[in-house]
């Protein structure tokens, strides 16, 4: 009786009954106070509580989500008040799903967020496999099975653990981050909270796959644990041609190692790489998916990820990747640890976008990059005729454009590359996207991005990070920057380094006008463009947990072929020294190096 009606409760709710309230008014009404009757007869019924609450300052979403220290979140009430404040903000949540990267605390909210969503009249949530899912995995499943949106668990490249970062993200239902509208109303709405609700007696077995159903005070809730990998897989084999590059991979012509960072990518990597794909068992290391990720910083960059540089460097492999915490990062390596930036990277998948089945049949609109990222992406899209779109950072500025047909690749110098396949940045399709050039051109990894600076000229582009910085300090430098650009002189000023001498041509604070929505984004970084193309930018982060990190990008364009391969260090600096000298950097933060230089 118990399976059936579970069955029936299922087959209504979850998945597309041919009898619907609009065809046969009268069977439903019957049917659904049967239904009842009969959950009531045969099934506990759970009930709701309402805890009184007071707001937290500060649950301000930033560049993605909610991210703070695990001990800000394990505060009582902390994650309920956040979690409420979505329930409430989020217009249609008949059907959610929740997964994270596995860091500390997941397991615990994850039935937190199960619990309020019973009782905030959620009516079914799909969860993975012990609370897992990437985030490109969370963006899939929202889309394939058409939910409303998705609770996310991750503070992403920030460290976990205990004394590590957690974090919250709400995706909306087109597998994205929520806009800045959304996650303003979210913020609000957490100001005045003074209650939240919950189904304190329900405890739900994530580990089991399959639908679970539960009578809440007289109504039916389901609960769906997923395979974590399955939906995503399925949608990568739609994507790429896994025989090109599965022979290519056998054929012995290219030896990869795989990096996972003991984040959330170890199963995805060790079924779609090794199983599906046949790379041999020990191309990927640190597939342990840990609550600390082993205690590194997993972050997928050359500081972060330097065991991974070593074994690139050894000149064994031809190609090394490795991901962030939640899967949605990637880092590229050629052999002898040839670094390809992010920057190149987007460039390089734009203009061999013929090499994967899904653009070729599909086609290419345009592309996108984040403002800070350097333009090398530009010049493909003006030689190939297709709009580009300059965003700010931040991977929820391209959802528009994406969902209005009008962006097929996007990225951000910050070691995010994707497609309109999902609606977040895909570490793993990433690196499959690489995989398929590489086995269609049959080249290796650096005569790639030779032939493409000769073929377009190469844009030189490096990061500083100055991290956990005191955040006064770093104000009152933004301000004092805002101050001297806004000086009608400014531009026009020469600045001098050595031999080089550099024109203002623009600065500014940059604004993003939303092409799709209208909306007005401002106060997104400091630019100062000279005349010869070469940028300055500055912004504070908006991802860290504690502090201040400043974020200083510099770039500049070569089209002398005789200067491809001078070290970008060299090259960019003349204007790094510009940047310290007008920013004063070091006399506002203390900081004679930065932390992490990309
Ligand atoms: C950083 C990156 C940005 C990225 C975000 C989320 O944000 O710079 O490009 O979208 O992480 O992965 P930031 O800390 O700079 O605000
Ligand atoms: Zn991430």
């Amino acid at each position: 009786m118990r399976q059936s009606l579970n069955q029936s409760v299922v087959d209504c709710y979850s998945f597309k009954s041919h009898i619907s309230f609009k065809t046969n008014p009268q069977f439903c009404l019957t049917f659904f106070s049967a239904l009842k009757d009969l959950l009531n007869q045969t099934m506990t019924s759970f009930t709701i509580t309402t805890v009184p609450t007071k707001p937290f300052e500060g649950q301000k979403p930033g560049t993605s989500g909610l991210r703070k220290p695990v001990k800000t979140f394990i505060q009582k009430d902390y994650s309920e008040n956040f979690i409420q404040a979505i329930l409430d903000a989020a217009q249609d949540k008949t059907k959610l799903v929740i997964g994270g990267d596995g860091r500390y605390h997941n397991k615990t909210v994850v039935q937190t967020i199960v619990q309020m969503c019973a009782a905030n009249n959620v009516k079914h949530v799909i969860v993975g496999q012990n609370g897992i899912l990437s985030t490109p995995a969370v963006s899939a499943v929202i889309r394939k099975r058409q939910t409303n949106g998705g609770i996310i668990l991750t503070a992403s490249h920030n460290p976990g653990g205990p004394n590590g970062d957690f974090g919250i993200k709400f995706n909306t239902s087109n597998g994205g981050p929520a806009p800045e509208s959304v996650t303003n109303h979210i913020y609000e709405l957490s100001k005045d909270l003074t209650q939240y609700k919950i189904v304190n007696e329900l405890t739900v077995d994530v580990l089991t796959l399959g639908v679970q159903t539960y009578n809440i005070s007289g109504n039916v809730f389901t609960v769906e644990i997923i395979d974590s990998v399955e939906d995503y897989l399925g949608l990568m084999r739609e994507i790429f041609d896994f025989n090109t590059i599965k022979s290519y991979l056998s054929s012995g012509s290219l030896k990869i190692l795989i990096d996972a960072m003991n984040g959330v990518m170890g199963p995805y990597v060790k079924r779609i790489l090794i199983e599906e794909l046949g790379a041999p068992t020990d191309s990927a290391v640190r597939c342990e998916s840990l609550e600390d990720f082993g205690g590194h910083h997993p972050d997928p960059n050359l500081t972060y990820a330097a065991d991974l540089v070593k074994q690139l460097e050894s000149g064994v492999y031809g190609f090394g990747a490795a991901f962030d915490g939640d899967g949605d990062r990637n880092m590229i390596l050629g052999k002898n640890a040839f670094f390809v930036t992010p920057s190149d990277s987007l460039a390089v998948l734009a203009d061999n976008l013929d090499c994967i089945p899904y653009f070729k049949i599909g086609g290419v609109k345009g592309f996108a990059r984040s403002m800070p990222t350097a333009g090398a992406v530009d010049l493909v899209a003006k030689k190939i005729n297709k709009e580009i779109f300059e965003t700010p950072t931040g991977w929820k500025f391209f959802g528009n454009l994406m969902d209005a047909q009008k962006c097929s690749l996007c990225g951000e110098e910050s070691f995010g590359t994707g497609s309109d396949h999902i609606r977040e940045k895909d570490g793993l399709w990433a690196v499959l996207a690489w995989l398929s050039v590489l086995a269609n051109t049959k080249i290796s990894v650096e005569e790639l991005l030779i032939n493409h600076w000769n073929k377009y000229g190469r844009n030189f582009f490096t990061r500083y990070d100055y991290e956990n910085c005191e955040a006064n300090p770093c104000n009152e430098m933004m301000t004092q920057l805002e101050t001297l650009l806004s000086q009608t002189d400014f531009v026009g000023n020469t600045f001098k380094s050595g031999e080089k001498e550099y024109k203002v041509l623009i600065a500014d604070d940059f604004s993003y006008k939303d092409p799709i929505d209208g909306s007005l984004t401002t106060k997104q970084g400091i630019r100062i463009i000279f005349s010869d193309g070469s940028r300055i930018i500055f912004r504070l982060s908006g991802t860290g947990s504690q502090g201040a990190t400043i974020r200083l990008y510099v770039d500049c364009y070569e089209s002398d072929s005789s200067k491809f391969r001078t070290d970008a260090q060299q090259v960019l600096r003349p204007l790094i020294d510009i940047a310290l000298q007008i920013s004063k950097l070091k006399e506002f933060t203390g900081r004679d190096a930065p932390t992490v230089i990309t």
